[in-house]
């Protein structure tokens, strides 16, 4: 079957009336990864949802398709966020598909080069400021109180509708709920979204309930300090963020699921960023890495006991960050002479190595 994007799919799960427009890029429906071999190392029973997959590379088309077609169907022509990058990329595309306006608010020199390029690509006015996301959302909050555009951050709430999607696509996926669901935690809506679709789901069709186990980066970590972040920093630009929106929501999926918010440094994120993808195959961005770097963790500390089902959801695609990518690399690429007997001695030594 054609996959028809989420608001066809879900829509007696969405707020759809018979004048929501049928917009979609035919979002969703992403894979849901086995991880043999961090499975194998870690005696647990890894999968990781590829968020990347989506069209415009993260998450964020599933909540914006629906915060778009919304802001359609009320007769907005234009619509703004703050973005840390993902969700620019997301409101430039679906506003480009829509016909209308979007502008975004971002922080200069904090923001991804992937998601620059989206944004200037899908045609959206850019504003860059100098200061950080907190600063910037508290910003088109006030915008969007006086000016005829309609807000999309996730402070939205079609925003949390779309995002809930993802819960329903692993219960189909695994066949139920995994026993943990791990996830970084930036802004703090896609927690909270996972937490109400598997709620949602549960309902319905009795899928059961994961322990939600949220991870913020450790110099952005508010709510694991119970405290506002004036300066948060972090080499995630996608979760430098310090007072998030939707704090009580996630603290209330935190403790209604029994699960756990913790941190995680730099240089752990960037540990399971190249863990990841040299032992899976798998490229997300160092964000999305939260997840597994906490999972890593969490089974090490003893938190995820051995065997549980456990899945990691990789938010954005790695293309996404290319930049932190090539930083990373220890061994730069050998340079040789355009000579082919160079070259075949250079290879059979690496092959017999
Ligand atoms: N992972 C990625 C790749 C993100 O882009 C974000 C948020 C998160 C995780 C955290 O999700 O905010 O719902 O807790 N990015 C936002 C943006 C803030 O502007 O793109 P959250």
């Amino acid at each position: 079957m054609n996959w028809p994007g989420l608001i066809a799919k879900y829509k007696e799960y969405l707020p759809v009336t018979e004048d929501t427009p049928a917009l979609t890029l035919q979002e969703g429906n992403t894979p849901l990864v086995h991880l043999s071999n961090l499975s194998k190392k870690l005696g647990i029973e890894l999968y990781a949802k590829i968020e990347g997959a989506n069209p415009t590379g993260s998450f964020k088309d599933r909540g914006m398709v629906m915060a778009v077609a919304k802001a359609v169907e009320a007769g907005s022509t234009s619509i703004i966020c703050a973005s840390t990058g993902n969700t620019s990329a997301a409101a430039a595309a679906y506003a480009a598909k829509a016909g209308i306006r979007a502008i975004i608010v971002i922080p200069n020199g904090k923001v991804a080069l992937g998601k620059l390029a989206q944004a200037k690509m899908y045609g959206a006015e850019i504003v860059e400021i100098e200061g950080n996301f907190d600063e910037a959302l508290k910003m088109v909050r006030s915008v969007s109180e006086t000016s005829p555009v309609t807000l999309v951050n996730s402070v939205n709430p079609y925003r949390l509708e779309g995002q809930k999607t993802a819960a329903f696509e692993i219960c189909d996926q695994l066949g139920s709920a995994p026993d943990i669901l791990a996830i970084p935690v930036g802004n703090a809506g896609n927690i909270s979204a996972y937490w109400k679709g598997f709620k949602e789901y549960n309902d319905v069709r009795l899928t059961g309930l994961p322990r939600m186990f949220g991870f913020e980066a450790e110099g952005a970590a508010a709510i694991v300090q119970d405290q506002v972040i004036d300066q948060p920093e972090t080499v995630a630009t996608a979760i430098r963020i310090g007072n998030p929106a939707s704090w009580n929501l996630a603290v209330a999926a935190r403790d209604e699921s029994d699960g756990k918010i913790s941190s995680i440094s730099d240089p752990e994120i960037l540990e399971a960023f190249k863990l990841l993808a040299s032992t899976e195959g798998v490229f997300a961005e160092p964000a999305s890495c939260a997840s597994i770097a906490g999972v890593l963790k969490q089974v090490k500390n003893g938190s995820i006991p051995a065997g549980s089902k456990v899945v990691a959801i990789l938010t954005g695609n790695g293309l996404k960050d290319p930049e932190t990518a090539m930083s990373q690399m220890e061994i730069d690429p050998v340079v040789l002479p355009n000579d082919e007997q160079t070259v075949l001695e250079y290879i059979e030594g690496v092959v017999k190595a």
